[in-house]
């Protein structure tokens, strides 16, 4: 026959329990601390840089005006790319790149959240509206890259993707503007 648990070794459980209890709340205290002072001291941001933009009006003027989307091929000879993300596209849809050029990617929403996914490289970032989201990268191998949301923005989430067409880095500075925004090979 098993034996009672004598008075003793109950208070013995109960202690553990309370221990355990303790410990926990401790451990609980600690990481909700850790999130407030380093939200309040450093500065706890989304995942991109904090730049803030007036959503509604950026379509009108500043940098995201549609003249200005695109590639820039920029005096230090990097390019720098500025798209709008939004329901449901990515405008514009088709880029033309360099290969081994540093790039810089200028992306920011004039409606709902929205993720910019390059397949292949180290871009992935949310698209937040309000914020300008900055990525940098550079494309090793010339070739073809998709960039679809990857951010459930809506009914038509699944149908909003670009492309992105890299091309060696001495044929980039030849080809017109128009050239720059066309999907596939030319
Ligand atoms: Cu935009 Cu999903």
């Amino acid at each position: 026959m098993a034996e009672a648990p004598t008075r003793d070794g109950g208070d013995d459980v109960e202690r553990t329990e309370w221990r355990w209890l303790f410990a926990m709340l401790l451990l609980l205290a600690v990481m909700m601390a850790v999130v407030v002072v380093t939200s309040m001291a450093q500065a706890l941001h989304p995942p991109s840089n904090v730049e803030a933009i007036d959503p509604v009006s950026l379509h009108l003027a500043g940098e995201f005006i549609e003249s200005n989307l695109g590639s820039a091929l920029e005096p230090d000879g990097s390019v720098t790319v500025r798209m709008l993300a939004q329901q449901y596209s990515f405008v514009p849809n088709c880029l033309t790149l360099p290969a081994d050029t540093p790039i810089k990617f200028r992306v920011t929403s004039p409606d709902v959240i929205h993720g910019f996914l390059l397949v292949g490289t180290n871009v992935n970032t949310m698209v937040v509206p309000g914020f300008v989201a900055e990525v940098r990268t550079r494309f090793a191998t010339a070739g073809e890259y998709t960039l679809p949301c990857d951010e459930f923005c809506g009914l038509d989430h699944h149908d909003m993707w670009a492309r992105v067409t890299v091309v060696p880095k001495d044929q980039f500075p030849q080809l017109t503007s128009t050239q720059r925004l066309r999907c596939g090979p030319r």
